[in-house]
């Protein structure tokens, strides 16, 4: 098999992935990546580069028409969102990731759907890790504030107890403060163990706390490296400073 050797290797290893929307030209065009266990990787590049589209085609919402996706040794290219989701993918997306109409504990409750009879510990691990959750478990989602919703769609994606966490710009619209809030809630949760794979507009700051990153650029790989290494290249600074 052409992927035998990538099966054998980390936690996720994206291969050559060619994926768009429809008919319209691919708007990925050959993207690889790997995450080992306990890592955090940053994905960076411009607006409209595709870094979306790369995330929903890990979560399997999008499907790749070429190249392959290899999740714990599995080839799970074939599969859906749901089993991705079986194999351990939880993603949280960029957009519309609460349901506003519903309270704190109704949001946790339907993110559970893998395993409805652990609905109950997992919201109450999940209220002793974010103490703010709990004190607003019967508070319509719409009432938090963009900090806090970011908080409960992370808690949304934990609720299935993924083996590798996708953050699509969790600190987008955020003001510096609760974006560090929010990034310093990241890094503890991968210091509990849990691999995390986010894309980021604030991209120095994400790349400062990542084991490695990658930059996308029109659909392809541009640049890789480690977090601090890019974070401190004149190229990347240059780029994402725009100084
Ligand atoms: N649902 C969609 N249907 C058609 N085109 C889309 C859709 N979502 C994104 N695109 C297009 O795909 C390209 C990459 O988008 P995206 O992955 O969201 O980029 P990024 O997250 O890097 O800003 C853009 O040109 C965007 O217009
Ligand atoms: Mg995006």
């Amino acid at each position: 098999m052409a992927n035998g050797g990538l099966a054998n290797g980390g936690l996720l290893a994206v291969d050559g992935v060619v994926a768009g929307y429809g008919a319209a030209e691919q708007i990925l065009k050959g993207c690889s990546l790997r995450i080992e266990a306990g890592e955090i990787v940053s994905i960076i590049g411009p607006n409209g580069a595709g870094k979306s589209t790369l995330l929903k085609t890990i979560a399997g919402l999008v499907s790749a028409r070429e190249g392959a996706i290899i999740l714990n040794g599995a080839d799970v290219t074939g599969q859906g969102a749901l089993g991705r989701a079986k194999h351990g993918i939880g993603f949280v997306p960029q957009e519309r990731n609460v349901f506003g109409a519903m309270t704190v504990a109704e949001n946790l409750e339907i993110s559970g759907f893998q395993d409805p009879g652990k609905v109950r510990e997992r919201s109450e691990e999940l209220y002793a890790r974010y103490p703010m959750l709990a004190s607003k478990r019967r508070a319509l989602a719409r009432t938090l504030s963009g900090g806090q919703r970011q908080i409960l769609a992370m808690a949304m994606g934990l609720m299935n107890a993924p083996a590798l966490l996708l953050l699509d710009e969790p600190t987008a619209g955020l003001s510096p403060r609760a974006a560090e809030e929010l990034f310093e809630a990241i890094v503890a949760l991968n210091k509990a163990g849990l691999p995390i794979l986010m894309v980021e507009q604030h991209a120095l700051e994400a790349l400062e706390i990542s084991t490695r990153g990658y930059v996308l650029v029109s659909g392809r790989n541009s640049r890789e490296g480690s977090g601090p290494a890019l974070a401190a290249d004149p190229e990347i600074r240059r780029l994402f400073l725009g100084g």
